[in-house]
């Protein structure tokens, strides 16, 4: 499934931006503080929000006044318009999901003023709201199925439901409805989230005995995950040690080994010695650069990748092809978002893929480098992006806040 738009409003510095025709790489750049850690956190508000209900996700980030966007009474929302893969090769619709969030009046206890599911039939049909709820109370179609296959005679059976508490998120109080195709996705989408906070020391960590079927978002478990890929899919971890190969002059081989107290070491084989180097005495980059290899070539990746600063650690000659492997694992089927501050590895997007973001009197806007005409005609006609950035061009502000 992949995301095409976002709007937020009111959360933290984001007061009203909209952000629309999203790639499946998008890569965000910006000044500290102008709000791209925020932006991927959307995203783990809405998982907490999911996990838990969205009292928790406000009181992990220091309760309602930190995250209402400061001088600003209005609710806190989130429109996200996603769309599944073709099926048959047939497009399939374009799905909202609105959730609006305030607090009970004369309290700071936060309550869904409005969560809402809605897609339309064909191109041209009106809009059902297949999930529509207020304070904990509302209704849902309960015949999505028919909705997709029986396109003229769709008769609509809705539910009316009332959750155990107004801060319960209807799409996670309805999870038991296997039936309901476009409000699985996203839930699936909100649960598989990723975002990474890589850290070289826990990626140099002995891991214990286990398995692990997808790199932790630190990284601390790379030993038995390497061991998983290398039992299970010994083809793709032959692609990735020739990668590594090619990238890192001198790495030979990676191996994970189980020792005799039931761990496990990574081991990396350089050519000219005889004993491997463990983990902890290779260099920064190159367990980097490992971690992110194993990370985008996970056989089942997750549909919604976040990677704050990829360059950190690398040399800048191999950022072109990490840029690449962003984009084969969104083409696999995950959508990746990045931010980035390195000229380098934004020389290897297009401009549909870049996004600026700014901040102006407290809070921030979020421009497209390929909505802005002289950044579109200067890249069109063989600019790098990277340098375009460096010269200062990425300045102008979103045309909805003009
Ligand atoms: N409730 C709020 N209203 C307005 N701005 C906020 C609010 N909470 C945090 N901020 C601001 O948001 C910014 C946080 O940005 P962050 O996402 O960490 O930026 P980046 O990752 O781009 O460095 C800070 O500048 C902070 O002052
Ligand atoms: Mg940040």
């Amino acid at each position: 499934m992949k995301i095409e738009k976002v709007v937020i409003r009111n959360f933290k510095v984001f007061r009203e931006v909209e952000i629309k025709d999203l790639s499946s790489l998008c890569v965000f750049l910006g000044a500290n503080g102008s709000g791209k850690t925020t932006l991927f956190d959307v995203f783990g508000f809405l998982s907490d929000s999911l996990r838990e209900n969205i009292k928790t996700a406000i009181s992990k980030r220091g309760g309602i006044n930190e995250v209402r966007s400061r001088n600003s009474k209005g609710p806190i929302e989130f429109i996200i318009k996603f769309r599944n893969p073709d099926m048959n090769g047939e497009k399939q619709p374009l799905v909202t999901y609105e959730l609006s969030i305030d607090v009970k009046e004369g309290t700071t206890i936060p309550v869904i003023k409005k969560e809402i599911l809605k897609y339309r039939r064909g191109q041209t049909g009106k809009p059902f709201n297949f999930l529509d709820f207020k304070e904990g109370e509302g209704s849902a179609i309960t015949n999505e199925e028919e909705f997709e296959f029986e396109k003229q005679n769709f008769q609509v059976k809705r539910e009316t439901q009332k959750l155990d508490s107004p801060d319960i998120l209807a799409i996670k109080g309805l999870g038991q409805f296997k039936k309901f195709k476009a409000i699985n996705s996203f839930r699936r989408l909100l649960e598989n989230w990723y975002v990474s906070s890589f850290q070289i020391q826990s990626a140099q960590a002995i891991s214990d005995t286990g398995i692990s079927e997808h790199l932790s978002t630190t990284g601390n478990n790379l030993a038995q995950y390497t061991k998983f890929i290398f039992e299970n899919y010994p083809e793709e971890f032959k692609k990735i040690l020739d990668k590594l190969r090619q990238r890192i002059p001198g790495i030979h081989s990676v191996k994970a080994e189980e020792t005799s107290d039931g761990r496990i070491v990574l081991q990396f084989k350089d050519g000219s010695f005889k004993d491997p180097f463990i983990s902890r005495y290779v260099s920064d980059g190159t367990i980097k650069m490992f971690a992110y290899l194993m990370l985008l070539n996970d056989p089942k990746p997750h549909p919604l990748l976040c990677v704050e600063e990829p360059e950190n650690y690398l040399h800048p000659e191999l950022l072109f092809e990490l840029a690449e492997e962003f984009r084969d694992y969104a083409k696999r089927g995950g959508q990746v978002f990045v931010s980035t501050h390195s000229p380098d590895f934004v020389n290897a997007l297009n401009a549909e893929e870049i996004f600026w973001l700014k901040k102006l009197d407290g809070y921030s806007s979020i421009t497209r480098a390929s909505d802005d005409r002289m950044v579109k005609a200067l890249v069109d006609a063989g600019d790098k992006p990277g340098a375009l950035w460096l010269q200062g061009y990425f300045t102008g502000s979103s045309p909805k806040s003009k």
